[in-house]
């Protein structure tokens, strides 16, 4: 973000890759993928292809670390060495921290944990192509993996960025976009209640232009929730033909 270049972004009103500034990028949803996994979710977005497997309830380990309370969920962003242009030297780093701790928050805001005290809720999600957007692509799985566990929740969780480049608000920054451009904005939003879960900004944004963004990404996240419910209808209907 906000690196120095005289890359042009949006050139007649069409960004690079085609899109229009209010566009997303193509996304394909599949729940259910892995036989092992509680519940799980493929998912491609644009270039980004991620994998998201959820284990549990079970009996929390270590034990001191259970909640009388509630359980604990556990959020593990990973990105596979091969999934950038540069290997990634494998194993937890400061980004993929950070990137699990706020996508647990937003999810402990729907799962409704305090079903299940001392125990703990799995939720890997594995990075297999990384191209921009990838904490957004990855949560959204997750939260599909978790209604495919069929955990309880409030709500589902459904994140999309927004962000701006050439001095335009636009939607989904792909890789270029994020690189070149100005600034991004991932969201995450809770469908029924519109509440905002996840938030973060990196570069800079006027007070209108984040509105604008904030909108663009709370509309598109409708679009992106009916995809999470079609994977998860699809899931069953398939299931009930077997
Ligand atoms: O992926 P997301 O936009 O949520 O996070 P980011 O930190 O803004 O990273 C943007 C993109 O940079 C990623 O999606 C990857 O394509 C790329 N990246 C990379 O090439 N190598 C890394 N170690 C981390 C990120």
């Amino acid at each position: 973000m906000g690196m120095k270049s005289d890359i042009q972004l949006i050139k007649d009103g069409k960004r690079l890759d085609g899109r229009k500034p209010n566009e997303l990028r193509d996304i394909t949803i599949k729940a259910g993928v892995l036989d092992n996994a509680d519940g799980s979710c493929y998912l491609e977005w644009g270039g980004n292809k991620v994998l998201a497997g959820v284990y549990g309830p079970k009996q929390c380990l270590p034990r001191h670390l259970s909640n009388p309370y509630k359980a604990v969920l556990n959020y593990r962003y990973n990105m596979a060495p091969f999934s950038v242009d540069d290997r990634k030297r494998p194993g937890p780093d400061r980004r993929s921290v950070e990137i699990s701790k706020i996508s647990a928050e937003a999810l402990e805001r729907v799962v409704l944990l305090e079903k299940f005290p001392e125990t703990m809720v799995d939720v890997y999600v594995e990075i297999l192509q990384a191209e921009a957007g990838t904490r957004c692509a990855a949560l959204t799985a997750a939260s599909v993996a978790l209604a495919d566990a069929g955990l309880p929740m409030k709500d589902m969780v459904t994140a999309v960025a927004a962000g701006k480049i050439d001095g335009t608000v636009v939607l989904d920054l792909n890789k270029a976009e994020d690189n070149f451009g100005q600034a991004d904005v991932p969201m995450a939003v809770l469908q029924h209640s519109g509440e905002i879960v996840l938030l973060q900004m990196d570069g800079d944004l006027t007070q209108k232009e984040f509105h604008q963004a904030a909108t663009m990404a709370i509309e598109a996240s409708k679009k992106v929730y009916e995809l999470q419910k079609a994977a998860l209808k699809d899931k069953y209907k398939e299931r009930g033909s077997k």
